[in-house]
C-alpha cells in the first residue's frame, strides 16, 4: 500500500461558483500556486470484507460523502465494486485550523486510483480530485497551475503553468481566530452568484487569467499580487451583494487588508487574499519578507510558505 503526499495551494484567480454542483464543474477558470508548509497523506487499500468505505481522518473514524463520490466514481470506471480503507492525516504545523480539502482530495485521487491498479496522468488526476473539491485539481500539480473551467468531467481539468518557479515568491499566512460563524465554500459560492455583479466578476476573471498567465511568464511579481488581490477583494464583495448577503471578513482581516495596502504604498511588496474564510494570506517576496513579517505580526500567527510540489507517493 502506498502512501501519497499533496501539498495545499492558494488561488491567485478564485474559483467561487459552479456551473454543475454534481460534477464541480466550475463557471470560470482559477490559476493556483501550490504551497510548501501544509500537506495531507494518505493511503488507501481495498479490503475484500468491508461492506463500504472505512475512511480515517487524522485518527478519528469519519462520514464524508465527498470521499463517497471519489470512492464510487472510481468503482464505475475500473468496474470493481471492492470497498477501501482509507487512512489520511492532516500535517499543519500551527495551532490554527488550516486543515485543507484540496490537499486531501490530491492525496486521495491519487492514492485512491493507485489502490484500484490505475496508473493516471495528473490532467486525469486532476479531474478526479476536482470531484471531492474543486480546487484540489491544482494541489495534483506543483508550483503555478490553471484549472481549466470545461463543459464536463473530462474537459475540466487543472495543468502546470510553472513548476519549478524561477522567480522568487512568498506567501505569508496571518492566522488569526475563526471565531465567526463558517459558511462553506460550497455554500458560499452558491450564494455569492446571486449577486447582480456576478456574471460580470466571471467575465473579469478570464481576463484576469490571461494577464495573470501573462505576469506568471514575465516573473512579474507585483502585477501578480495586483491581479490576485483584486480579483479576491472583488469575489468577497460578490458575498457583501447577495441576495442573502453574508461575509467572511472580520475586523481583524480589515485591518490586514489595510495594512497590506499601506504597505504597498510605501514601497514594499505585499498584496492580500483570502479564501473562505477570515484569514489572509499576503503575497510578496524573500527580500520583503522581514518587512511584512514585523508589520503584520501583530494580527495573529504567522506562517510563511515558498511554492511547494505536485501529489507525489511517498
Ligand atoms: O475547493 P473548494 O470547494 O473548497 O472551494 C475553494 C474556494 C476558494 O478557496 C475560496 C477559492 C479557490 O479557488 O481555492
Amino acid at each position: 500500500m502506498s502512501k501519497v503526499r499533496a501539498y495545499t495551494n492558494i488561488a491567485l484567480i478564485k474559483y467561487w461558483g459552479k456551473s454543475d454542483s454534481l460534477w464541480n464543474l466550475p463557471t470560470t477558470g482559477s490559476i493556483g500556486l501550490t504551497l510548501d508548509q501544509l500537506y495531507t497523506e494518505t493511503s488507501v487499500k481495498i479490503n475484500d470484507d468491508l461492506k463500504q468505505d472505512y475512511f480515517m481522518l487524522n485518527g478519528q473514524k469519519t462520514q464524508n460523502l465527498k470521499v463517497m463520490k471519489v470512492m464510487n466514481f472510481l468503482r464505475n470506471l475500473t468496474g470493481d465494486r471492492r470497498f477501501v480503507e482509507i487512512f489520511s492525516e492532516n500535517h499543519v504545523p500551527t495551532a490554527a485550523g488550516l486543515a485543507s480539502s484540496a490537499s486531501g482530495f490530491a492525496a486521495l485521487a491519487m492514492a485512491a486510483s493507485q489502490a484500484f491498479g490505475l496508473s493516471l496522468d495528473r490532467k486525469e488526476l486532476s479531474t478526479i480530485a476536482r470531484l471531492g473539491s474543486g480546487s484540489a485539481s491544482r494541489s495534483v500539480f506543483g508550483g503555478f497551475s490553471i484549472w481549466h473551467a470545461g463543459h464536463d468531467h473530462d474537459s475540466s481539468f487543472a495543468e502546470s503553468i510553472l513548476d519549478p518557479l524561477n522567480f522568487d515568491i512568498r506567501v505569508i499566512d496571518i492566522l488569526a481566530d475563526e471565531s465567526t460563524k463558517k459558511i462553506s465554500s460550497s455554500q458560499g459560492m452558491q450564494l455569492a452568484q446571486s449577486a447582480p455583479n456576478y456574471a460580470a466578476w466571471c467575465s473579469n476573471s478570464q481576463k484576469q487569467i490571461d494577464d495573470m498567465l501573462t505576469a506568471i511568464a514575465n516573473s512579474d511579481l507585483e502585477k501578480i499580487g495586483l491581479i490576485a488581490e483584486k480579483n479576491a477583494l472583488a469575489m468577497h464583495e460578490l458575498n457583501r451583494t447577495a441576495i442573502q448577503a453574508f461575509d467572511y471578513f472580520t475586523q481583524n482581516t480589515r485591518d490586514i487588508i489595510a495594512a497590506t495596502k499601506k504597505l504597498y504604498n510605501s514601497g514594499t511588496l505585499a498584496f492580500a487574499t483570502i479564501d473562505a474564510g477570515p484569514n489572509v494570506k499576503v503575497i510578496t517576496n524573500s527580500e520583503n519578507q522581514s518587512t511584512v513579517i514585523e508589520t503584520l505580526k501583530n494580527y495573529g500567527e504567522i506562517l510563511v510558505q515558498k511554492a511547494g510540489p505536485g501529489v507525489t507517493n511517498v
